[in-house]
C-alpha cells in the first residue's frame, strides 16, 4: 500500500467512525438535557397567559415581535439559559398548544408565590400556581413520562422526554418576589420579616423533594433589588432620606439583602443532606443592582426609569396605567406605551427587567463566579452564543 492509499483508507475510516458515532457535527455537547423551572413572571414563558388569555402588545416587541406570554420585551433569563445550553425555549407546563417537553418544562406563572396559597387570583392579584402547586405539577409530569415510557409506544412521538432526563436537568428557581412585595405596602419592611423564614424553608424543602425524585442540579436565583424598581419607587411609602445616591430605596433594598442572606444560609444548610447534588445560590441581585447603579458601564442608559409606562420623568411609571394600557383618569385619556429603545433600559415596565438586562444577568450566571459555590456552566456544556 502506498502512502496516498493509506491516507485515503484512514480518511474513510474516520468518516465511517463519525457517521456511526451518533455525534451530529455542530451539535453542542451539554451535560444538561433539559431545564425544569419554578417561578413567577420573571421566568414565566407563557403559562399564566395560556391559563388566563390574553396578553397584549407591546410585550414581546424586541425579540418575538408579538406578545408570547412573557412579561418583558423579549427573552427572559430562563430563555437565554436554554439558548446558551443549546436547548430549545422551555415550554410552559400549562400550555396545551404547541408545547414540546422533550427538554423540560416550565412551571412558572406570573404572580406566583412560594407560600401564599390563596387561590382567589382576581381578588388578591396572586396566582393560584404557588410553588407547592408547581412541585405537584412536576411530580405529575414525571408520572406521565414514566407511564408513557413503559407503555407499548414509549415516549416516541409524544413530545415527552425519557425518564433519564430528571437526573440530567437543571432545576432553576426564580421565585419569592411576590411573597416579599404583595403585603409590603401595608405591613412595611418589619411586618413582612416574620414570614420570610417560612419562604426560604419552603424553597429548601422543595429542593429536597426534587432530589428524592432524582434531581441533582439546582440553581436558585435570589431576589432582585426591588428598591430600585420604578413601580416600587412610586408605590411604596418612603421619604427622600431613604433614597441612596443611585435613586434606590435603602430600607427596602436592605430588607431584600437580609432575605437573600437567609436564602443563602438555608441552601447551605441542606447541602449535607443531598449527597452528589449541586445546590447553587445564584447572586443575580448583585448583577441587577450594578445595572441599576451603573447602567452606562454596561452599555445601557437608564436605571430607575421604565421603558414602557406613562408619565415620563425619573420613573416613567403610573400606578394606575400599566404598560400597554390606556385609561381615562379624571377625564383624561392616559396611555402607557413602550419606548423606542428598550435595549437602553434595565426596567421594562417598572416591575420586570428588559431583555437587555436579562441577557447581561445571564452572562453572569453562565460565568458562575458570583454563585455560591462558584458554578461556571462552561465546565458542563459547550456554551452557545446568546446574541
Ligand atoms: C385569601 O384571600 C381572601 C380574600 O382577599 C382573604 O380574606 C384571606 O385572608 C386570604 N387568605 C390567605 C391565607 O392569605
Ligand atoms: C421619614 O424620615 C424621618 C426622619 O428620618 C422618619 O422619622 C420617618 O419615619 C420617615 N418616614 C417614612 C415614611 O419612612
Ligand atoms: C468570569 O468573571 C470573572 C470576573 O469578572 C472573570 O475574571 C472570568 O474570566 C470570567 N470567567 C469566564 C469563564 O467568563
Amino acid at each position: 500500500m502506498n502512502h496516498s492509499s493509506t491516507a485515503q483508507t484512514l480518511l474513510i475510516w474516520v468518516l465511517v467512525l463519525i457517521a456511526f458515532s451518533g455525534v451530529e457535527l455542530g451539535e453542542a455537547k451539554c451535560e444538561f438535557k433539559g431545564i425544569f423551572n419554578f417561578g413567577d413572571s420573571n421566568s414565566d414563558t407563557g403559562g399564566f397567559w395560556a391559563a388566563f388569555p390574553a396578553q397584549s402588545p407591546p410585550f414581546g416587541m424586541t425579540y418575538f415581535k408579538k406578545p408570547v406570554g412573557r412579561a418583558t420585551d423579549g427573552r427572559l433569563i430562563v430563555d437565554f439559559l436554554a439558548q446558551a445550553l443549546g436547548l430549545p425555549f422551555v415550554s410552559p407546563y400549562l400550555k396545551s398548544i404547541g408545547s414540546d417537553f422533550r427538554h423540560g418544562a416550565n412551571f412558572a406563572t406570573l404572580a406566583s408565590t412560594v407560600m401564599l396559597p390563596n387561590t382567589s387570583l382576581f381578588v388578591t392579584g396572586i396566582s393560584p400556581f404557588s410553588l407547592a402547586i408547581q412541585l405537584n405539577q412536576l411530580k405529575q409530569f414525571k408520572v406521565e413520562v414514566d407511564q408513557h415510557y413503559h407503555s407499548a409506544h414509549g415516549t416516541k412521538g409524544s413530545k415527552l422526554p425519557s425518564p433519564s432526563i430528571f437526573g440530567k436537568s437543571l432545576y432553576t428557581f426564580y421565585i419569592g418576589q411576590n411573597d416579599f412585595t404583595s403585603d409590603l405596602a401595608s405591613l412595611g419592611v418589619n411586618g413582612i420579616k416574620s414570614f420570610l423564614p417560612k419562604v426560604v424553608s419552603q424553597i429548601a424543602y422543595t429542593i429536597k423533594d426534587i432530589y428524592a425524585l432524582g434531581g441533582r442540579t439546582f440553581l436558585v436565583l435570589n431576589l432582585a433589588p426591588i428598591g430600585c424598581y420604578p413601580s416600587f419607587l412610586v408605590r411604596l411609602p418612603h421619604n427622600s432620606s431613604d433614597i441612596d445616591e443611585f435613586g434606590c430605596m435603602i430600607s427596602y433594598n436592605n430588607a431584600v439583602a437580609d432575605y437573600n442572606d437567609m436564602l443563602k444560609e438555608a441552601l447551605s444548610n441542606i447541602r449535607p443532606d443531598l449527597p452528589g447534588a449541586s445546590v447553587v445560590y445564584v447572586d443575580t441581585h448583585a448583577v441587577l443592582l450594578d445595572l441599576f447603579r451603573h447602567p452606562t458601564s454596561h452599555g445601557l442608559k437608564y436605571g430607575t426609569k421604565a421603558c414602557c409606562g406613562h408619565g415620563g420623568g425619573a420613573y416613567n411609571y403610573h400606578a394606575q396605567v400599566y404598560c400597554g394600557e390606556s385609561k381615562v383618569i379624571n377625564g383624561q385619556k392616559l396611555s402607557a406605551r413602550a419606548c423606542n429603545d428598550p435595549q437602553n433600559y434595565v426596567s421594562w415596565d417598572g416591575i420586570h427587567a428588559t431583555e437587555a438586562a436579562n441577557r447581561l444577568t445571564t452572562y453572569a450566571i453562565l460565568n458562575g463566579s458570583n454563585s455560591d459555590p462558584p458554578f461556571p456552566l462552561h465546565q458542563f456544556c459547550d456554551l452557545q452564543p446568546i446574541g
